[in-house]
């Protein structure tokens, strides 16, 4: 396997507009692999540290980039990821940012990649790895800090349980967001798109409820398979901790009313996944409605966990959780992301890959899917960042199933 022989680092733009840091890894052999970093809006308290692109990307150069180059083979992931981890000598990568960090892993795992021949889902998961390919969560409507004047829950997502593929689910999740549109466009509602593409309506979340499990049923019927939605309520954006309570357009819950309200969802619309129902810092919350939905639905940690395997031994610990939501820039490095999984499966828990709201073309969540057979993917359902995911995916199943 070969040394790296150049880390290259740039600021390109991402899907809202910002600049986000780029990596290019070249090895001693001409080697070539590219990644890019996304970013959260509703970023958990507890995340690896994300910093300005400019200052990332001096501190990696300073600190990690020496490090790498004709010390690291890049065949060695888990040896690139010590090596940022060292680098950077901090437990949040606030040194030389998780943006620089997982664009310079997730850049040497393609670079190997190049040199062995292998896909990307392949080299990080074994070779027998892409058996299992995840079920797609597509965003169809939403609000909370992906689109303002729009829904106070942050996403409606559509869940093709029954889908025989994934490209039946993945096609199933465009006609859930079309349909859904139709809807709004019958009942004269103009909607716009939040950051990850689904429609933000100015409608409350009763309307969207409706709205959603109509669209599904309809679309359910259409492809012949079960279809169900989720929902991420992004709780720590909802959760006002001065007034104890969580703030909805028109009413306020406490935490014991949000925990009935939740169940309560999770019986009237038979929801398939409840993300982040309750802050990131209560995990009795979750334990509480974990223990009362959880038999019957996938009660996911994303800013409660943050892809950190101390919090998640936390939430295991007090029975916090059923799932985890894993996003390898929320803890900086693919190897750091693999912990979270196989700490989750050890346990019972279903991992849940997942990309940011702010994202790029860069379609390695969906390799490291398959390449973790992780039960579900979060990658939204329309967009071209979105879909360089969702049509990865699809080229997987193909490679995988015609040998
Ligand atoms: P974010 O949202 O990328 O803005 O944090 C996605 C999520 O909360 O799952
Ligand atoms: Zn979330």
């Amino acid at each position: 396997m070969t040394l790296v022989s150049e880390v290259r680092l740039r600021q390109i733009l991402d899907s809202r507009g910002n600049r986000t840091v780029e990596a290019d890894v070249i090895t001693e052999s001409g080697g070539f692999g590219r990644a890019a970093a996304p970013s959260g809006a509703s970023t958990g308290e507890y995340e690896a540290i994300e910093l300005d692109p400019t200052e990332a990307i001096a501190s990696a150069r300073e600190h990690a980039v020496p490090r790498l180059e004709g010390q690291v083979y890049v065949g060695d992931q888990r040896d690139v990821d010590r090596t940022l981890g060292a680098a950077d000598g901090t437990d949040d990568f606030s040194e030389i940012g998780a943006n620089s960090a997982v664009a310079i892993s997730m850049a040497a795992a393609k670079a190997a990649t190049d040199v062995l021949g292998t896909p990307l889902y392949q080299h990080l998961g074994g070779a027998f790895r892409g058996d299992e390919l995840p079920t797609p969560l597509g965003n169809v409507v939403g609000g909370g800090e992906h689109a303002a004047d729009a829904t106070a829950i942050q996403e409606f997502l559509a869940a093709p349980v029954g889908a025989p593929s994934v490209q039946d689910a993945v096609f199933a999740n465009a006609a859930v967001h079309q349909e859904v549109h139709d809807r709004l466009d019958g009942r004269g509602i103009a909607a716009g798109k939040g950051d990850e593409g689904a429609w933000a309506p100015s409608i409350d979340d009763d309307e969207a409820f409706e709205l959603v499990d109509a669209a599904v049923e309809t679309v359910a019927e259409e492809f012949g398979f079960e279809i169900r939605f989720g929902l991420d309520m992004a709780g720590a954006e909802l959760y006002d901790a001065d007034e104890e309570a969580y703030v909805y357009r028109e009413t306020t819950r406490d935490a014991d009313e949000q925990i009935a309200y939740v169940a309560d969802l999770v019986d009237e619309y038979d929801l398939a996944y409840v993300e982040d129902p309750l802050d990131e810092n209560d995990y009795e919350g979750f334990a509480e409605l974990t223990d009362r939905v959880g038999d019957r639905t996938l009660v996911c940690g994303d800013d409660l966990f943050v892809t950190n395997v101390e919090r998640l031994r936390t939430g295991i610990e007090q029975e916090a959780a059923n799932a985890v939501l894993v996003k390898p820039n929320q803890i900086g490095t693919l190897s750091d992301a693999v912990d979270a999984v196989e700490l989750a499966v050890e346990n019972g828990y279903r991992p849940v890959i997942s990309h940011r709201s702010g994202e790029t073309e860069d379609t390695t969540i969906a390799h490291l899917a398959a390449a973790t057979a992780a039960p579900y993917i979060k990658t939204g359902a329309v967009g071209g960042e979105r879909t360089a995911k969702l049509n990865e995916l699809i080229r997987i199943e193909q490679n995988v199933s015609t040998p």
